[in-house]
């Protein structure tokens, strides 16, 4: 039976696909996997038993990863399992800034209590007229499992939309409507979109990426979203563009002492990913990582083992899971074994590396580990 630890509430969605060789416990020091959202691990001690840590989400700076890759625990996240949750909100937020929504719902509040409140309402209404999304241009920063999602309900709701990721995965390429425009260089975006939304994850090349070029840029009285994060944002020249009416709004999932108090902006409270079906997604798909990963030694998503996969274990074979260093000496001690191989991989991901290697027959655990037993060598497993 392998035991489960959870930290966080996980949901009871993702949990109800454990099957039945898992039991759910609540002291990590016994598991053999853990189940985590935020919660901060790099104070924690691991058991030689821990085999993976899943993150439910996305971001995993709650982990010590690398001290967790040295241990021999693989730890995965859950890309994309809330992209549809954020991709709903970008939209709303569209509509938001459009309808001017935000400003009509604060007006009709201090109604309350007048008297015909049905004949104040048609009188002031006029203030608040907006406009129609359908037929303005959107660009999209950043074409991952976010920002196709975006661009493509866009397009269904009639705007021109232009994307723009230099990294496009084959995947997103095929996800992404094929009447969708992909520029090349970001000036070629910013002139032409009455919207823009940033969907790029946070990281060195990336901080402040919005800034007071980027804003030159862009046609005067642009509505810009920001669900990603807030570093993205130079937050001196998103100031000077609102003072201006470079930007008319800005709408964003992330504020500070300093945002919050902007013209025109709309702060939601870190909203994006809460959704109860996001959630059950998250928590579903780590469920589903940590048991092949368990069961079968494949590694789908993680953040610090390559992806390395072949598929259930055949009826017949057993499978040597095998984390090393990223050494020749290692790959070459794992075929020295002789073992009846029937398939065979092996994947790296800066120093470390892992091979799975397909047996006929049964193979012997304590001999294995023996042999494999040397500096190259982090944890040795046998599947079947
Ligand atoms: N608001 C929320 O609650 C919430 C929830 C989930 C994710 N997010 C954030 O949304 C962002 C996108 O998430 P995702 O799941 O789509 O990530 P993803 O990794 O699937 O996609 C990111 C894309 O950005 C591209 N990219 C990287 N650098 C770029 C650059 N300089 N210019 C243009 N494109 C670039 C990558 O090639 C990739 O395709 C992340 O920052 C994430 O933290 C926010």
């Amino acid at each position: 039976m392998y035991k489960i630890a959870t930290l966080n509430k996980i949901s009871p969605v993702g949990l109800a696909r454990l099957t039945d060789g898992y039991t759910v416990i609540d002291n990590t020091d016994e598991a053999n996997g853990i189940l985590v959202r935020s919660q901060a691990m790099h104070d924690m001690e691991f058991s030689k038993d821990l085999l993976a840590i899943a993150r439910a989400g996305a971001g995993v700076n709650n982990i010590p990863l690398d001290r967790c890759a040295q241990e021999g625990i693989v730890v995965f996240n859950t890309p994309g399992a809330n992209a549809n949750a954020v991709k709903e909100l970008v939209i709303a937020g569209m509509l938001l800034a459009a309808r001017n929504i935000p400003e009509g719902l604060a007006w009709a509040k201090t109604l309350a209590g007048t008297e015909n409140v049905g004949k104040a309402v048609e009188k002031g209404k006029g203030q608040f007229a907006g406009t129609e999304i359908k037929g303005k241009t959107l660009g999209v920063i950043g074409l991952g499992a976010i920002g196709v999602m975006v661009a493509n309900a866009a397009e269904d709701l009639g705007m021109d939309v232009i994307g723009y990721d230099p990294f496009l995965s084959v995947k997103a390429a095929h996800n992404l409507s094929n009447t969708i425009q992909i520029v090349d260089a970001l000036k070629d975006l910013y002139p032409k979109c009455d919207y823009i939304s940033i969907h790029v994850p946070a990281m060195d090349s990336t901080n402040k990426m919005i800034n007071a070029d980027a804003f030159a840029q862009m046609k005067d009285g642009v509505i810009f979203l920001n669900f990603s994060r807030d570093k993205l944002m130079d937050d001196d020249a998103l100031e000077a563009a609102l003072a201006s009416g470079k930007v008319k709004k800005y709408i964003t999932d992330f504020t500070d002492d300093r945002v919050i108090n902007f013209e025109n902006v709309i702060v939601l409270p870190h909203l994006g990913a809460s959704s109860a079906e996001a959630e059950d997604n998250c928590a579903s798909m780590a469920v589903d990582q940590i048991m092949d990963y368990i069961e079968n030694g494949n590694i789908v998503n993680s953040v610090n083992f390559p992806a390395c996969s072949l598929g259930p274990v055949a009826a017949g074979t057993s499978r040597l899971c095998v984390i090393h260093k990223n050494a020749p000496s290692a790959l070459e001690a794992i075929t020295g074994l002789g073992l009846s191989t029937s398939n065979m991989i092996n994947k790296s991901k800066g120093d470390y590396a892992y091979t799975l290697v397909e047996v006929t027959g049964d193979v012997a655990e304590d001999d294995v580990k023996g042999k494999l037993s040397g500096e190259d060598f982090i944890s040795v497993r046998v599947v079947k």
